[in-house]
């Protein structure tokens, strides 16, 4: 029985439909094909893979991800590809300068194959915390990137920035070294959730590495914050976005807690009596979607927000926007070369390749000069179709058919026809709508929540009904 009050307290969204669609386990295609579908490469796979991308013609320009494993401590929602290495480990300084060197290494290869006749775009430092090295070991792998790539003059240089780990002169040092966007892991401003999830980093402290930042006059801040994690309510939710409305980054990613504790041991530790309904996140996600528009960001894609003059909403209007495994970013259209430990490579209509996760595995290749890739998958000509409607309908909220059909030489409704049927179903449930143009829009908010749903209905790999009553336990995030 639908519950009126409920209905018009989510802006008028169906609940009973919500309750039908949600929480059943769908991937969110950070990726098409997801890695589930992605097998083991050799060397010569790997090798003629990179080749085609980089014999491509005209030359495309290229991006870096570099993947800094390392954390001093561990968070408790913790999905990331990351090795706790305490400093004062015995050890510690040899094994992360050893991981650097064979980094320096990855990137003169790479440089090798890609650096002639084409711009370095990007350069994207994730992990694990690049902020667990000091500023001069940033420097020096930029020194080796500077000397493999020719970089563009309006290159973005971002990095993650764990709030806990730096001073002021650590981001004077790094704003001197290049970086020039940062995205701060904020997560979430209440003691007790902070406390819960062993992060503690109070406002005064996040508060400081802002104006740090404005002073040095970084491009881009970015908060990443989670909701959906034990102890966090509606309030507290509200409460947490106020603060960070009030601080004013450029972009928010706000991220739904993926929790996965059969594969991730250290969320096993959380209190799950304490974990919100997937109603309360609904409550959570709309909450955070009203009070960020009404202070004036754009919602962009799942989960992320930005100030309309930044460069990722700008990115939606001239389409180089994408999503890609370090979230919403701008660079669409570029080879993205993965350099480190687990790191993926998007090589554009060629295919992705991912190194060896493991810290040590990667070091063993790297020394013994081998390839550092263990596995990937080489997109077919379907594959190309449906990432161009993954990304319209991920990045865009809509998929434009006439843009499909002009690319690849296809008649969408011939082509999707299966699709286009079941697209009629979640029309009459209120996901979609699908215009006399043929263009197909996600509603807001009921189905760009449900945006995986849709999502479905085009991924080939899952099963026809997969969009309706789920499959799997998927994740993403490099996994
Ligand atoms: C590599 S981590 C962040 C970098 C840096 N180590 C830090 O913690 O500040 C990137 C982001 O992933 C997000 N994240 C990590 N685990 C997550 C999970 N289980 N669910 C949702 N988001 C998660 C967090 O918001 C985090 O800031
Ligand atoms: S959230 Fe960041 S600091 Fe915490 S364990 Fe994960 S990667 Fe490390």
């Amino acid at each position: 029985m639908s519950d009126s009050r409920t209905t018009a307290e989510l802006g008028g969204m169906n609940l009973d439909v919500f309750r039908r669609y949600a929480g059943i386990s769908l991937p969110r295609h950070v990726s098409y094909p997801m890695p589930t579908w992605w097998h083991d490469v050799d060397a010569a796979d790997a090798g003629a893979m990179l080749h085609d991308a980089a014999d491509q013609a005209p030359a495309r320009d290229v991006s870096l991800y570099l993947h800094v494993p390392f954390c001093e401590t561990l968070c408790r929602y913790c999905a990331c590809t990351r090795v706790v290495l305490p400093r004062k480990t015995a050890g510690s300084r040899e094994r992360v300068e050893r991981y650097l060197a064979a980094v320096r290494g990855e990137i003169g290869r790479l440089g090798h194959m890609f650096g002639d006749g084409r711009s370095l775009g990007q350069v994207h430092w994730g992990g694990g915390s690049p902020t667990y090295l000091d500023a001069e070991q940033v420097d020096q792998v930029h020194r080796t990137v500077f000397e493999a790539f020719h970089m563009a003059p309006d290159a973005e240089i971002a990095m993650e920035v764990d709030p806990r780990r730096v001073t002021f002169e650590k981001l004077v040092a790094l704003r001197r070294a290049g970086v020039n966007r940062v995205s701060l892991g904020v997560q979430d401003f209440n003691d007790r959730v902070q406390e819960h999830v062993r992060r503690i980093q109070p406002f005064e402290m996040i508060r400081d590495v802002v104006d740090g930042c404005r002073k040095l006059e970084f491009d881009s801040v970015n908060f990443d914050l989670i909701y959906g994690m034990p102890f966090q309510t509606v309030d507290t939710i509200r409460e947490t976005v106020e603060t960070t409305i009030g601080l004013s980054p450029d972009r928010i990613a706000f991220y739904h807690y993926a929790q996965i504790p059969e594969k991730i041991a250290v969320q096993r530790g959380m209190d799950y009596t304490k974990l919100p309904d997937s109603e309360t996140k609904l409550r959570m996600f709309l909450t955070g979607l009203s009070m960020f528009e009404a202070a004036g960001y754009v919602f962009i894609g799942l989960d992320h927000f930005a100030r309309p003059d930044e460069q990722l909403a700008r990115s939606v209007a001239d389409d180089s926007v994408q999503r890609n495994f370090q979230g919403m970013t701008t660079g669409g259209g570029l080879h993205l070369l993965g350099v480190g430990a687990s790191s993926i490579s998007h090589l554009q209509d060629v295919g992705f390749l991912q190194n060896v996760k493991g810290v040590e595995g990667y070091l063993t290749r790297m020394e013994r000069d081998e390839t550092p890739i263990e596995r990937g998958k080489r997109f077919s000509p379907d594959d190309l179709i449906r990432q161009a409607v993954m990304h319209q309908l991920y990045c865009l909220a809509e998929v434009r058919p006439e843009t499909i059909e002009r690319r690849f030489n296809i008649d969408f409704g011939e082509y999707f026809e299966r699709e286009l049927t079941i697209l009629d179903e979640l029309q009459r449930d209120g996901l979609v709508t699908l215009g006399d143009d043929g263009i197909i829009k996600v509603t807001k908010p009921l189905g760009r929540v449900l945006i995986r749903n849709v999502g479905a209905v085009f991924d080939a790999y899952l099963d026809p009904d997969a969009y309706r009553k789920g499959e799997r336990e998927y994740f993403s995030a490099n996994a």
